[in-house]
């Protein structure tokens, strides 16, 4: 007699689901928070209204929150489920998807800007250069890109994971976000030591 087994899920969403209430406890409940700035001064470019994709968007709070708040159209997605109800519920009527970056329909769509704050170097390494060139194929010309990674190239375990993350350093960041068509126009760091990359379109 065959017996069927469960087949056991894998977590595309490198940890997170495990950790969301904690990290929603912490970061995902107070507006404001790191990047929040940043990410706020950066979208002053953008055509008032314009769409943005929040790749690994979490529960939204703070970076969709301060898109959101001034007026554009922002386009969730999250691996995490947890982190995905918890999106819904504090923006309802914002499209979210719970998928990982790998299989989000909404790469098949255009947009003005893409952020991707604290999850580009959770991503294997090809998975990383996979992303930025899907992220080339969905931004308008002129269109920008915002993420967070490590100017140095290194790896690390994240902190509330425990998973490894990866960070290709900058001059393999520069060349995938070159080969996608994509000029870099800055790179800085926040009040938290966040490194961050800024691109256009070309
Ligand atoms: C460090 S959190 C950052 C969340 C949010 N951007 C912020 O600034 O608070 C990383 C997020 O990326 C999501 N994530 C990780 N791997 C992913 C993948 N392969 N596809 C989609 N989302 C992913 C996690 O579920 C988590 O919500």
């Amino acid at each position: 007699m065959l017996h069927s087994r469960p087949v056991a899920s894998i977590d595309e969403s490198n940890g997170y689901e495990k950790i969301a209430a904690d990290y929603i406890a912490r970061r995902g409940s107070k507006s404001g928070g790191i990047g929040a700035r940043v990410v706020a001064d950066w979208s002053q470019q953008l055509p008032a209204g314009g769409s943005i994709l929040d790749v690994g968007c979490g529960n939204g709070i703070p970076i969709s929150e301060v898109l959101i708040e001034r007026g554009f159209q922002v386009y969730g997605v999250d691996a995490s489920q947890a982190m995905v109800e918890g999106f819904r519920a504090r923006f309802p009527g914002v499209p979210v998807q719970c998928s990982s970056v790998d299989d989000s329909d909404f790469f098949g769509r255009s947009f003005d800007a893409v952020v991707a704050w604290g999850v580009v170097f959770l991503l294997a390494e090809d998975a990383q250069r996979r992303l930025l060139a899907k992220i080339g194929g969905v931004l308008r010309s002129g269109g920008l890109l915002l993420f967070t990674a490590p100017r140095q190239r290194c790896s690390w375990s994240d902190a509330m994971t425990g998973e490894r993350s990866v960070s290709l350093g900058d001059e393999e960041y520069q060349r995938v976000l070159e080969s996608a068509g994509l000029v870099v126009t800055g790179t800085e760091s926040d009040e938290g030591e966040n490194h961050y990359y800024l691109a256009r379109m070309d």
